[in-house]
């Protein structure tokens, strides 16, 4: 049995009280399924600038009334001082979410990106510090590896930021680690690996690639791949995720106030996923046996490759992925099957 097995047994014996800000986005609300199912309280934030109310009505059909009756929701802003702190008011333990990600918009408006991801952090800190909760466990990125060229990527070893993105999501650790010196405040780190799962955004300039992708092959429209299609990703799917979060806020006091690797310690190639993504779709889809891919010029700010040592996570938070790329794609293709698929083109 895993830690997170036991973790799963023991949290409807005792519900906690959790905040999860960004909940109506991707993450967020696969957090909130999850932790309403275990019987938690839960309240949520968010501003909606990128998460969806048709993501939280979701959730609501998935856990059903009687859960549902245990989650509060405010709409507001985490750079909204006051917000923050009546947010927190009572909170055992933080999953800081909210945040504008996408490397591509930071370049766009770096200035909108810092508002949100370092002040919003900031507030978020200063309020989970004000209302006493335990535990503030926050999204970092693998971004914050930057150009460093090592393989797999160790939480110690970082180089220079590519992005703005980059740049705030490695001050929200530095700021994160102040705190625990200053006011003896408890967190922990999350860099996320290129996520994907049901809930996550296929829309919009700034959609990631597996969303992206399988809405462009279901419609059978046209799929880029930036680059020579060798560019590699540790890609992580939403279950793991959801998991690193629930051990973080719980884990002892030896793992705190350290930032973890979340991902699976693989490494796969544009051109792989694509072609295990068409394997994946093509009996459903019998357009897709003369689906072709074409690739257009590298992406500013990206990373040639990422691979994650998740030995840190594994050792100190009892870490242990359930699902490997295949499989948790094939949970999240028939995701979007079914919320793609009035529009898809199936003949
Ligand atoms: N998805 C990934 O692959 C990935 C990788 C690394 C890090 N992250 C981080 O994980 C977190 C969640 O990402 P996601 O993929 O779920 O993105 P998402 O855009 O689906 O979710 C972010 C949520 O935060 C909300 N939000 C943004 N700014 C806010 C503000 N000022 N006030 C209140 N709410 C606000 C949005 O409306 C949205 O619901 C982010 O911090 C992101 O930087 C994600």
């Amino acid at each position: 049995m895993t830690r997170y097995d036991t973790l799963c047994e023991q949290l409807p014996q005792h519900p906690k009280r959790w905040l999860i800000t960004g909940v109506a986005g991707f993450i967020g609300s696969n957090l909130l399924a999850r932790l309403l199912t275990l019987g938690q309280q839960v309240t949520g934030l968010d501003n909606f600038s990128t998460g969806r109310q048709a993501n939280l009505e979701e959730v609501r059909a998935e856990v059903g009334a009687a859960a549902w009756a245990n989650f509060r929701f405010i709409e507001g802003d985490i750079c909204d001082a006051a917000t923050c702190l009546r947010a927190c008011d009572g909170a055992d333990y933080v999953l800081h979410q909210a945040a504008l990600g996408s490397v591509s918009r930071s370049i766009e408006d770096p200035v909108r990106t810092n508002l949100n991801n370092v002040n919003g952090f900031l507030n978020m800190l200063v309020a989970a510090r004000d209302a006493g909760v335990a535990r503030f466990v926050y999204a970092a990125s693998s971004s914050t590896y930057g150009d460093h060229p090592g393989l797999p990527k160790v939480e110690e070893v970082i180089g220079k930021p590519l992005s703005p993105y980059a740049v705030t999501k490695y001050v929200n650790e530095l700021y994160a680690e102040v705190f625990a010196r200053c006011y003896g405040m408890e967190s922990i780190g999350l860099r996320y690996f290129n996520v994907f799962g049901r809930r996550q955004d296929p829309h919009g300039a700034y959609a990631a690639v597996i969303p992206q992708w399988v809405t462009a092959m279901i419609r059978n429209g046209e799929l880029r791949i930036n680059g020579d299609g060798q560019t590699s990703r540790d890609f992580c799917y939403i279950d793991n995720v959801v998991q690193a979060n629930l051990l973080a806020a719980t884990a002892g006091e030896e793992a705190v106030n350290q930032v973890y690797n979340v991902a699976l310690n693989d490494r796969t190639s544009l051109n792989d996923l694509y072609a295990m993504m068409r394997e994946l779709l093509v009996q459903r889809f019998p357009h897709l046996q003369e689906h072709r891919p074409s690739y257009v010029g590298f992406r500013a700010g990206d990373i040639r490759d990422s691979q994650a040592d998740i030995g840190k996570a594994r050792q100190r938070l009892g870490y242990a992925p359930t699902h490997r790329l295949r499989a948790g794609l094939e949970q999240a293709m028939s995701w979007y099957i079914d919320h793609l698929g009035s529009t898809a083109c199936n003949t």
